[in-house]
Parts: structure tokens; sequence; C-alpha cells
């Protein structure tokens, strides 16, 4: 099951929480920044430990201070830096997104919870990453056998509406 929510990621309460990092897992501000305060700083230095995970992977690691509100994973999805749309931009989101379902999956959880990837500092066109997002989403949910709640967390009423849009058009 797909939802949207309008919110802030880090008030989640779903098994794994997906946050927004960089291929050298070095931290960072935006949706990373709001989870490592949440998560505290046993967070970085999990991440520094794994050292980096190319673009379009993620990788997962405890959640730390959010384990409080019941996430018992952080996923550290890297998205792909927007360059004009020719350079594979799509298919590294799709994969982010795809990554991070299923190492929920792996870890047994039955509930996750997402940003929007490369929305941000990345500079990914909310209007042409929802439509990828939605996608990835829905192929990874119908592969996978088990159930799966999934939850994106959507930051502004633009981010929201994109969103929306492309549920109505894909969903
Ligand atoms: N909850 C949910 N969404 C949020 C929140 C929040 N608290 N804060 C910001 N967002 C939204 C942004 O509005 C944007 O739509 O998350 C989306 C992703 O933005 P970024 O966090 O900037 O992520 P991204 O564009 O993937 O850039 C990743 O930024 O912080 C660095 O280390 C990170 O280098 C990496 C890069």
């Amino acid at each position: 099951m797909l939802q949207l929510v309008q919110g802030n990621i880090a008030e989640e309460r779903s098994c794994a929480v997906v946050t927004a990092a960089n291929a050298q897992l070095a931290g960072g501000g935006g949706v990373d920044g709001v989870i490592h305060r949440a998560a505290g700083p046993e967070l970085l230095r999990a991440i520094r430990a794994i050292g980096g995970t190319p673009t379009g992977t993620a990788v997962i690691t405890p959640a730390f201070d959010l384990s409080r509100q019941g996430v018992r994973y952080v996923i550290h999805a890297v998205g792909p830096i927007w360059r004009g749309g020719s350079r594979g931009e799509a298919e590294a989101l799709a994969g982010a997104y795809r990554a991070s379902l299923r190492l929920a999956r792996e870890h047994g959880c039955t509930s996750v919870s997402l940003p929007a990837l490369s929305t941000g500092v990345y500079g990914y066109p909310l209007d042409q990453a929802a439509p990828v997002a939605v996608r990835a989403i829905r192929e990874e949910l119908e592969a996978g056998e088990a159930e799966l709640d999934v939850r994106l967390v959507l930051y502004g009423d633009s981010a929201f509406q994109a969103f929306e849009r492309a549920l109505a058009a894909h969903g």
C-alpha cells in the first residue's frame, strides 16, 4: 500500500525510515540533518563505518535514538544529482527507491517511510521526480510477496501536490 503524507519524516513511527544521503555517506542537511539529529550521533558513526554507496543504491543501519518512537532501521538512500535529465537520473532515482524498499523487506519490516529523494539540495524537479518515485514504488510493491505499508512523507504543499498528481496519473 502506498500512502502520501504531508509532514516531517523525523516524526514517523514506521519500522524503517529512509533518509536522503550522499554517496560518501558523509551526513548532510535537509532530511538527513533532521534524521541525524533525531537518531543521535551514533547514526553518523554507523554510516562512516560503511564508508559509501553508489548513487541509486541504499544501505541500512540501526535507528539508534529513533527507536524510542518505534523506528528500528534508518535506510540511507542515495538519489542522483539533477543534471538536466539525460544523465540517467530517472534510473538512479528509481533504483534508490527500489533498493530502500527491498532493504526494509529483507529486514522484516512491514512499514517504511520515505522522503522525496533528490528533490531538495540535489535539484530534481518535483514534477519529474514524483512519477518516477510512484512508479518505482508500485513496481517494487507488485514484485514483493509480503504486504508493505509505504508512506511517502512530503514536506510542504508543492511536494504533496506534485505527488498527488503523479499518483492520480500512475496509481
Ligand atoms: N521531512 C520530510 N521531507 C523533508 C524534510 C523533513 N523534515 N526536510 C526536507 N524535506 C524534503 C525537501 O523539501 C526535499 O523535497 O526532502 C526532500 C529531499 O531534500 P534533501 O534533504 O535536500 O535531499 P536531496 O535533494 O536528496 O539531497 C541530498 O543533501 O543533505 C544532503 O547529505 C545530503 O548530500 C546529500 C543531499
